[in-house]
């Protein structure tokens, strides 16, 4: 899991149009793991004892699948993030989907944090 705010990347800023989020991106290593239902609690776990952690003011959390990658967009919307913009980074070789959930989805025990 890497993450940086979005913030720190103008190219990015200019195509997600959220410089208050945090960007993350996730893989499970071990190929022999994936495709078991386990992507969407491992996002959210990260997002609750990471992201929350790391990123106290961020009020929001965002990552950017390729729009092809199904498993990544139902692990994700497992996890609580909501589909948006679709966006063509110059690098990427198709069009990519922010997804993003409020930071209040990631309180300790499930619960939810504040407004
Ligand atoms: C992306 C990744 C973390 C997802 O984790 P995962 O454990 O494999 O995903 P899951 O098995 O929980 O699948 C998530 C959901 O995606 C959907 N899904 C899975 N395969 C799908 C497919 N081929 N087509 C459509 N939907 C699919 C399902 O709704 C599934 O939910 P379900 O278990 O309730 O049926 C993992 O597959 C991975 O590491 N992939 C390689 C790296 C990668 O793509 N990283 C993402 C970069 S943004």
């Amino acid at each position: 899991m890497s993450r940086f705010p979005v913030a720190a990347d103008q190219d990015i800023v200019v195509r997600v149009r959220d410089p208050e989020a945090v960007c993350f991106d996730f893989l499970i290593g071990d190929p022999a793991r994936a495709g078991r239902g386990l992507g969407g609690a491992m996002i959210a776990e990260f997002c609750r004892q990471v992201l929350v952690v790391e990123y106290p003011d961020a009020p929001r959390f965002l990552a950017a699948p390729d729009a092809r990658n199904h498993r990544s967009l139902g692990a994700l919307r497992k996890a609580g993030f909501e589909q948006g913009w679709w966006i063509q980074p110059e690098a990427a070789d198709y069009a990519e989907v922010t997804c993003t959930a409020p930071r209040g989805k990631f309180g300790p025990d499930g619960s939810t944090l504040g407004p």
